[in-house]
């Protein structure tokens, strides 16, 4: 059994605590947003958010995260700058990395509003189409407008 907040509602999951955060949310939350890639902690299609970092939803347990604040690509909404620079910028191909990237780059600009290009290229996460060029250009633009830029 373990207690946490997914998407601003307090949850408790009655699984084994060793059950990866992940599988909680897609299999118990129908939270399918979520994706399962390489499961070891290295694709970051799994990334969500918890306690403002982003973290890989596969290599963490919930329990782990007893009264942690989780959120899911479901909780940004859809009008999240990072969405609507992703929209702008054209960045889909496949789609299977983005909601990972999503989260990544929107806990990426929530604790530095203005990144390097060190700071992008240290995103963890991998595009297997190559879009990464879309990609900073919709981080530039996201991080514009949330400046209050002109994006
Ligand atoms: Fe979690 Fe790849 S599925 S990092």
């Amino acid at each position: 059994m373990s207690s946490m907040t997914v998407n601003g509602e307090p949850i408790r999951y009655r699984l084994d605590p060793a059950t990866p955060l992940l599988s909680a949310l897609r299999e118990a939350s129908n939270l399918t947003g979520t994706k399962f890639g390489c499961d070891s902690g290295e694709c970051g299609a799994c990334t969500v958010i918890v306690d403002g970092r982003a973290t890989m939803s596969c290599s963490v347990t919930i329990g782990d995260l007893e009264g942690a604040q989780v959120t899911t690509i479901e909780g940004l909404g859809g009008a999240h700058p990072v969405q609507r620079a992703w929209i702008a910028e054209q960045v889909t191909m496949c789609g299977y990395c983005e909601p990972g990237f999503i989260m990544a780059i929107a806990a990426l600009l929530r604790a530095s509003p203005s990144p390097t290009s060190e700071q992008i290229d240290a995103l963890p996460n991998i595009c297997r189409c190559g879009a990464y060029p879309r990609i900073r250009r919709a981080i530039r633009r996201a991080a514009a407008a949330g400046r209050g830029d002109a994006a």
